[in-house]
């Protein structure tokens, strides 16, 4: 990636040299039978580019900076009066990239207009979100990062690129790299969590696995979202502001968006909020002062869904024509949807408040990438009718996305070792949801078809196959007294109740925010019929987000967190009842005990009123009716073993900046299976000169042990990554002392102390 980097500066240089020259139209006077050097192979990309940019006309660049989304367009056959218009668009050249146009023939179709039927032949861009998957759908990214599995996370992001580019798309809208402590906030199931450092781990190895290096036709590119800070959209509401310090920014809301800009990702898409005051879209201090200067971003930003335009309702610009001008200046280069640019850039140019510079900066950038991904050479090597066929939807691609799903799901709470179930269990499973199978789907879900999709009656069904179903409730989680009855009949032969409860799948996803995420009444109601049977009680709870489990924690036996787990979910929810899949996973996002205390993280600061056991004494930061800590905290997650720890140590306790510790600990499965545990070492800078969190998390292993094996696992830790940032954006490392802690989540740890000398 570094070599791309330094191509990417290299080319922008020959561009702007370039662009000093010719600034107008120019028409190219070579002889008709010479080849432009744009169209030239052997050139290197950064001479092409300048040859390229040098014959296009302002109206051309706007173009490639006009992304739109194709809506019913399939093909030039259309009769559509809204598709006539795109394809005398692209044919005029106002149409760099499409948002929305799938599948190999319909973008073969439509390339073909921009390559053959265009002045300068540019072919375009087709970008999709690509969430989860594209036909193959994998659990909601919040469930996946829940696996703490980077390998099988890059893998999973492989799979999904190389489905989408069989389908001619050669760019997702992912990885979402917002970190957030807000289950209101319905898109929690897009990112990773509530920690910047495992989000970081994982924004990369998502970008890595969309992206792998972009040349063989079966990566597409990636794109860090939603910059920045979206996740701290106030009260958890879609599209709502955002107002925290550039403290909290640097060093909370960055780290994951500058792991996937390291990791080499393509595009960086604005977020819909205002920071500072001023809509992200049009913030130079966020596009130029912190992505482009500060965290070295090479590629090329586009705008979230008509945010240009948006910012007349935000207060801040008074027209479209004043849109382009502030959000180009702010660091703006392609426009998704508000189609301003397009109209309004020449005139903005010829009145000098944009310079061609910019815009040749701007054009530049996304050219490299059209070129880098052999376009200009095979414009239709992502439209391979055959490889779409044997790609989408292979045996192989589901095997993956139901490992990956069966790792995705959280062991909550398992009394008596209820779980895992013998097959000759006699199970009734209830509840609505389970028979469903547009709900084991959220709202991204790319070309995925949920009539496909294993629903938790059919997977298992198979394990057991005995099993008795009844609905219990309704779709919209309401119940009834007839409804409730038949549950009950069903649940009286049966040795185990599994009651699928939680939210449908279309409540997970854009513009999802709920105010209430306690376990619906309806379904409460039936849970507690169901409890006076008398009978264990397993609770598969679906949800795209961490819901408040308080209501129904007695109730249930057993609390097992399925999240929406996508085309295979009925198989992977089957594989742990049934103990094929011991759990592993461990969740990224604290469970409230209550919609009251959210934002509820782990990371957080001290008060100066801590709890008394703290502190002691009295008047303290507390909530006079609930706890202070959420029902599950960051890191929790049983197996159906057991492990301990013990003797948590360091190497040595003074340390100076060019030393590395060696922090280890005792770990012995106790329990009567194998299992996988992850490991999990925080830190705390308990003395700093601006105050730090109680604890972060510094990394972890996952661990696997045979019943009775016993490991040292270590972890090694420098003073680098002891440090924190400025509210400037620099990284600062302070001596004195700091807390080690190693444990099985982040309530549960054992700690050391190690002081660091400034030596
Ligand atoms: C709006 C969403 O915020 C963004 O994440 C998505 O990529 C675009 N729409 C395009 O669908």
């Amino acid at each position: 990636m570094k070599r791309l980097n330094l191509a990417i500066v290299l080319l922008i240089f020959c561009v702007l040299v370039s662009a000093q020259k010719s600034t107008k139209a120019t028409k190219s006077s070579k002889s008709v039978k010479e080849v432009p050097a744009y169209k030239n192979p052997r050139l290197a990309i950064s001479e092409r580019i300048a040859d390229l940019i040098s014959r296009m006309t302002i109206e051309e660049k706007a173009g490639q900076l006009n992304q739109i989304s194709s809506g019913s367009l399939t093909g030039p056959s259309t009769k559509d009066e809204g598709d006539v218009k795109k394809i005398e668009q692209i044919r005029n050249g106002e149409i760099g990239s499409f948002l929305n146009l799938t599948g190999s023939k319909n973008t073969y179709d439509v390339q073909k207009i921009a390559v053959e039927e265009t002045r300068l032949g540019i072919p375009l861009l087709f970008a999709l979100d690509v969430i989860h998957g594209y036909k193959t759908i994998f659990p909601i990214p919040l469930a996946e990062a829940c696996s703490w599995d980077l390998e099988e996370i890059e893998n999973n992001q492989r799979v999904a690129a190389a489905e989408a580019s069989s389908a001619g798309i050669h760019w997702t809208f992912a990885p979402m790299c917002d970190i957030s402590a807000d289950p209101r906030w319905g898109r929690v199931m897009e990112g990773a969590g509530e920690d910047p450092f495992l989000g970081a781990l994982i924004a990369a190895a998502r970008v890595r696995g969309f992206q792998g290096d972009l040349t063989d036709g079966k990566h597409i590119m990636a794109c860090v979202k939603h910059f920045a800070a979206y996740g701290a959209v106030e009260a958890g509401r879609e599209y709502n502001h955002v107002d925290i310090s550039r403290y909290a920014l640097w060093n909370k809301y960055l780290p994951p968006y500058k792991a996937g800009i390291d990791a080499g990702a393509a595009t960086v898409m604005n977020s819909f909020n205002v920071f500072e005051g001023v809509p992200a879209t049009a913030n130079k201090y966020l596009n130029v002062d912190v992505l482009k200067h500060k965290l070295g971003f090479k590629g090329f930003t586009i705008s979230d869904w008509n945010t240009y335009s948006e910012m007349i309702f935000h207060g801040y610009a008074s027209d479209e024509k004043d849109c382009l001008e502030k959000a180009m200046n702010g660091g703006g280069m392609v426009e998704m949807s508000s189609q301003t640019t397009i109209k309004y850039l020449p005139e903005l140019v010829a009145e000098g408040k944009i310079s061609m510079a910019q815009v040749d900066e701007a054009v530049s950038k996304i050219l490299y990438y059209k070129f880098k991904l052999g376009l200009f050479e095979q414009p239709y090597r992502y439209c391979d009718e055959q490889r779409e066929k044997n790609e989408l939807f292979s045996m192989q691609n589901r095997a993956v996305a139901r490992k990956s799903a069966g790792n995705s799901i959280i062991l909550l709470k398992n009394e008596n070792n209820i779980l895992p179930l013998k097959p000759t269990t006699k199970v009734a499973l209830i509840g609505y949801y389970a028979k469903s199978k547009v709900d084991m789907f959220d709202f991204w879900t790319a070309k995925g078809e949920y009539q496909q999709a294993v629903s938790i009656l059919e997977g298992l069904s198979t394990k057991f196959p005995n099993l008795i179903y009844s609905d219990g409730y309704k779709a919209d989680a309401t119940t009834t007294d007839s409804l409730i009855n038949r549950a009950l009949e069903a649940a009286k032969n049966a040795d185990v109740l599994l009651v699928n409860i939680g939210l449908s799948g279309a409540l997970s996803g854009e513009d999802r925010s709920l105010a209430n995420i306690k376990i619906p009444a309806g379904q409460l109601e039936l849970l507690k019929a169901l409890k006076k049977t008398g009978k264990p009680i397993v609770a598969l709870i679906s949800s795209g987000r961490p819901m408040v489990l308080t209501q129904i924690q007695d109730i249930s036996n057993v609390l097992l967190q399925c999240w929406v787990l996508g085309s295979e979910t009925g198989n992977a929810v089957a594989d742990v009842v049934s103990g094929l899949v011991n759990p592993s996973a461990k969740t990224v996002m604290s469970f409230p005990v209550d919609e009251g205390q959210i934002p509820v993280y782990y990371n957080h600061f001290n008060t100066g009123r801590p709890l008394p056991e703290v502190q002691g004494g009295d008047w303290f930061s507390r909530y006079r009716d609930i706890p202070n800590q959420p029902l599950y905290p960051f890191g929790y997650g049983l197996s159906y073993t057991q492990f301990a720890y013990s003797n948590v140590g360091v190497n040595r306790t003074t340390f100076s900046k060019s030393d590395t510790i060696i922090v280890k600990v005792n770990l012995k499965n106790i329990g009567k299976l194998d299992g996988l545990e992850i490991v999990q070492l925080y830190i705390q800078d308990p003395v700093a000169s601006l105050v730090r969190p109680i604890k972060e998390l510094k990394g972890y292993q996952k661990v696997a042990l045979k019943q009775g094996e016993e490991k040292i696992v270590k972890f090694k830790l420098t003073a680098n990554e002891l440090g924190f940032y400025s509210s400037e954006g620099n990284w600062t490392i302070e001596p004195g002392e700091f807390k080690i802690m190693v444990g099985t989540n982040s309530d549960n740890v054992s700690s050391t102390v190690v002081r660091l000398v400034d030596k």
